[in-house]
């Protein structure tokens, strides 16, 4: 009765804001102007963020931030290596003063502006930009990409494992249809890899799982510190962290809590190229190689992290990991789970918007919320599962379990 009700009032407000005459109306008068002017700002950087985001891919390729970290520099300065013209550089210049990236301190003179010197201080977001030019492919149809005709997608291809996933399901389907024993003879061979982006080629091998490791490594301090600040970790004995890739997470947790014992549990190739990078370091995880999909978790762990892993997969295999956790997990121990939450307040676009396109282009997985984990969890065998505040939402949110006493 009351959600009809306010859905009638939705329905009348937007007939009204649709209504050429009020519009004119609220152009005109206070307090209806400054809503409108409000409104009409949102609309337009709704249909122009294609644009500012290929504004700021330009500035990420020619590296225009890092050389304008020691000061301001002129037009003629940056010229050299950008292989522009001085008037398309111009053009480029003021559209990233227009976005705040760069500041123009006099004719032709440009220096950092504020969101240019934030994304100084988190490097992991240039590196997340050079890597949407995959999305911003598979994008560039949206319906053909929602009606699924370009598969596999560029960005399924850079997410390596999405990829044999996908060479997996579709074998399966294969299968199932002509009983084919020679079914698996295909391969990530036979795929047009035209269509893919240069991340390796041919079959699987480490270097094809190294692009998005280092990726993830990038921008894991940003999440980490999310974490670390949302979460005590002095009463746990030992961590494993799950789909930890090359172990940048363990390592800044290892910093924090030197006592606690580590554990790294990711993929062959992954682990592989992550023992390399721990050679010679203070601090050197268990690792694990494994497939969450196929093998057991390894015990001895009384905390086990899911950072940015779970919303990456399909429902089946969420509900299949969260089960083999709470098997490797002792009665009472910990799920810490960290990702970008669907339906988030203050993050909405962040959830369905950006993580729902994006996870549908990589093939797998959805933005869930909340109140489905928990779902997911209690079918698991956890319990007391609560939502812990992070800092910025958007970038992830955190929510504990606790393992149920084993019957
Ligand atoms: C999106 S990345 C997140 C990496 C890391 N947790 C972070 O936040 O930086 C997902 C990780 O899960 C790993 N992964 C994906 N499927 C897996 C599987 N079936 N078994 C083990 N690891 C897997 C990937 O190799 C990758 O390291």
């Amino acid at each position: 009765m009351l959600s009809s009700l306010k859905n009638r009032s939705k329905d009348w407000r937007n007939r009204l804001i649709a209504d050429p005459r009020f519009q004119r109306f609220a152009a005109r008068y206070w307090p209806f102007r400054s809503v409108a002017r409000r409104r009409a700002v949102q609309l337009f950087d709704l249909c122009a963020g294609f644009i500012y985001a290929q504004v700021l891919y330009a500035c990420v390729q020619l590296e225009l931030l890092p050389q304008l970290q020691a000061g301001e520099k002129s037009l003629h300065d940056l010229l050299p290596g950008s292989g522009l013209q001085p008037e398309a550089l111009r053009r480029l210049l003021l559209a990233a003063v227009a976005l705040d990236l760069l500041e123009q301190r006099a004719t032709d003179r440009f220096a950092l502006g504020p969101q240019g010197a934030a994304m100084l201080a988190n490097p992991g977001i240039a590196a997340m930009v050079r890597h949407h030019r995959f999305l911003y492919q598979d994008l560039v149809d949206p319906l053909a990409l929602l009606q699924g005709k370009q598969r596999p997608t560029r960005l399924q291809s850079f997410w390596r494992y999405a990829l044999d996933n996908a060479l997996h399901n579709e074998l399966d389907i294969d299968m199932a249809r002509n009983g084919d024993k020679d079914a698996d003879k295909g391969s990530a061979r036979d795929l047009d890899m035209d269509h893919a982006p240069a991340v390796g080629s041919s079959g699987a091998q480490t270097d094809d799982y190294q692009l998005y490791s280092e990726l993830m490594a990038g921008s894991q301090h940003m999440i980490a510190e999310q974490v670390l600040n949302a979460y005590n970790f002095s009463s746990h004995r030992a961590l494993l962290d799950v789909g930890g890739g090359l172990g940048e997470f363990l390592r800044r947790v290892g910093q924090r809590y030197p006592g606690l014992q580590l554990g790294l549990f990711d993929l062959p190739p992954v682990i592989e190229t992550a023992r390399q990078g721990f050679a010679g370091d203070k601090l050197v995880p268990r690792c694990f190689a494994g497939n969450f999909q196929h093998d057991a978790l390894p015990s001895g762990f009384d905390l086990i992290s899911l950072v940015r892993v779970l919303h990456d997969h399909d429902d089946a295999v969420v509900q299949q990991l969260l089960e083999r956790c709470a098997q490797a997990l002792p009665p009472g121990g910990r799920l810490l789970i960290a990702e970008p939450l669907a339906a988030t307040p203050g993050a909405k676009a962040m959830g369905d918007a950006y993580f729902g396109l994006y996870l549908f282009a990589m093939g797998q997985g959805r933005p869930r919320t909340f109140k489905e984990y928990q779902g997911f969890l209690q079918q698991a065998g956890f319990y007391r599962v609560r939502r812990v505040k992070t800092s910025i939402p958007m970038l992830c949110s955190l929510l504990i379990a606790t393992v149920k006493k084993k019957v």
